[in-house]
Parts: structure tokens; sequence; C-alpha cells
């Protein structure tokens, strides 16, 4: 896992969007679609806020690029403002010139889990049918959570559903009204599924997630009680940081 260190989120966004336009190009030059792996939360905001940037300066032409998402909450409505098909239309899909047709988000608002496990597969399926995810883009719970697979004895492989830890449910009360509003569970990409990608970008900012960082700078090990730590079994794997998180590690 290669570590990099930026000044501040700004930077992470720039730093982040180059590597972004630079496989986007290269396969668009190639005739091949680009496929993106997304996440939702505070830390890709200002690479979204980049990209719509550079897709408004005609830098960036996102025609030719499918989106994956990681995970949604079981049992909001996708125009629920709470929901991640709502963030990522407000924060990105609005704003740039993907095709509908080509953004894939965990759909979670169905009536059981036997509909859940069906669209699950139906998501395996259409991310192996478009050849596979070429950069996956990843926040870091304070738990040490990738998309929702939340510490636990056992981690799922393939996408499915999980339930959300107190932890998680707590941390991400802040978008919510009360605590009570926060779903328990979420559809997630699995385990495999995010290792399955060709290379993988998570980031973290801020002195909040000091200790996991701490955890995956000493390289301590791989455990399900810190589901990032996986990552170190990646070939192509960056972690970045902001000084804000390295400077509290040290
Ligand atoms: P955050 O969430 O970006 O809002 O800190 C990250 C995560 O929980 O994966």
């Amino acid at each position: 896992m290669e570590v990099k260190v930026l000044k501040n989120k700004e930077e992470i966004g720039k730093f982040v969007s180059n590597i972004i336009e630079e496989k986007l190009k290269e396969k668009n030059l190639n005739n091949e679609y680009f496929k993106l792996g997304l996440a939702t939360g505070s830390t890709p905001i200002p690479i979204y806020q980049e990209l719509v940037k550079r897709y408004n300066e005609n830098k960036i032409d996102f025609s030719k690029t499918i989106t994956f998402n990681l995970d949604e909450y079981v049992g909001l409505e996708e125009t629920n403002d709470q929901s991640y098909h709502y963030f990522m239309n407000d924060n990105l899909f609005n704003y740039i010139n993907v095709k509908k047709e080509n953004i894939n988000i965990p759909l979670a608002n169905l009536d059981n889990d036997d509909e859940i496990k069906k669209f699950a597969l139906e998501y395996e399926e259409k991310i192996k049918k478009a050849g596979g995810i070429d950069i996956q883009i990843l926040g870091i719970g304070e738990n040490g959570h990738i998309g929702f697979n939340e510490p636990d004895n056992m981690l799922i492989i393939n996408t499915g559903k999980v339930n959300l830890t107190e932890d998680t449910i707590k941390v991400n009360s802040r978008f919510f009204e009360k605590i009570d509003d926060v779903p328990k569970s979420a559809v997630t990409m699995g385990m495999k599924t995010i290792l399955d990608a060709d290379k993988i970008i998570i980031i973290a900012t801020g002195e909040k997630k000091k200790e996991v960082v701490k955890f995956l700078l000493e390289k301590k090990g791989i455990t399900t009680s810190v589901p990032a730590s996986f990552l170190f079994l990646h070939k192509d794997c960056i972690l970045v940081l902001d000084e804000d998180v390295k400077n509290a590690c040290n």
C-alpha cells in the first residue's frame, strides 16, 4: 500500500482527479469505457467538486464512463435526501455528462431480503459484464469500515446486505435529524468486489480518522476487525492522507 500525504482536501481533490482523468482518457482513447467505483460521505466531496470543475472547463468528458457506487442504506427512497442515490446526484451526477443508464448504485429500498439478494447478484454481474472496475474510490470509517463492510468476525465476499454497527449509526447520525432515523442496515459491495478493482484509492482526512490511519501506517496486520486492512492484499492501492490526520498520528 503506497501512502501519499497532501496538504489539504483541495490538494487531495486535485491529486485523485488527475489519476481519474488520466485513466479515463487512456481508456476512451482505446475506445473502451472507463469504469469508476464511487463512494459517498464527506471525504470524496472535494474530488467531486474538482471533477465537476474540470467538466465545466471542457477538460473531461464522462460520456464513456460507467460508475458503480459502493453502497446504499436499506429502506430509504432514492428521493430521500439522506439516501446515497440523492447524495450522488446532488454532488456529482447532476453536474456532469455521465449517462443515466451508465450510473449504478445499489438499490436497497426493496421489499424483502430475497429481492435484495437478487439485486445484489445482478449488481455483481453488471460489474463483471462491464469488464470490472478500473479505479475504486474509498473513504474509511473511524472504525475501519470500507463501503459498509463493518468490523465483525466475518466479512461478506460479494455485494450483499449487512447490519450497521452502533459506532457507524452514531457517526452517521450527524447527517440525520435524530439517531433513530439512521437505517440499521445497508447493501454494500463485498470485500472481494472492492478488492477486484484494478486500482484502489482510499482517502482519510481529518484528525477523527487518526486511530484507524495509525493502525494502517503501522502495518500491524490484516484483521476483520479493521476491514480496510484487507487492502494490504491489493497490488495497486494508494492511501491518501491530509496533513491533519498524518500529524495526529505522530
Ligand atoms: P466520511 O465517511 O467520508 O463521511 O468520513 C467515510 C466512511 O464512513 O466510509
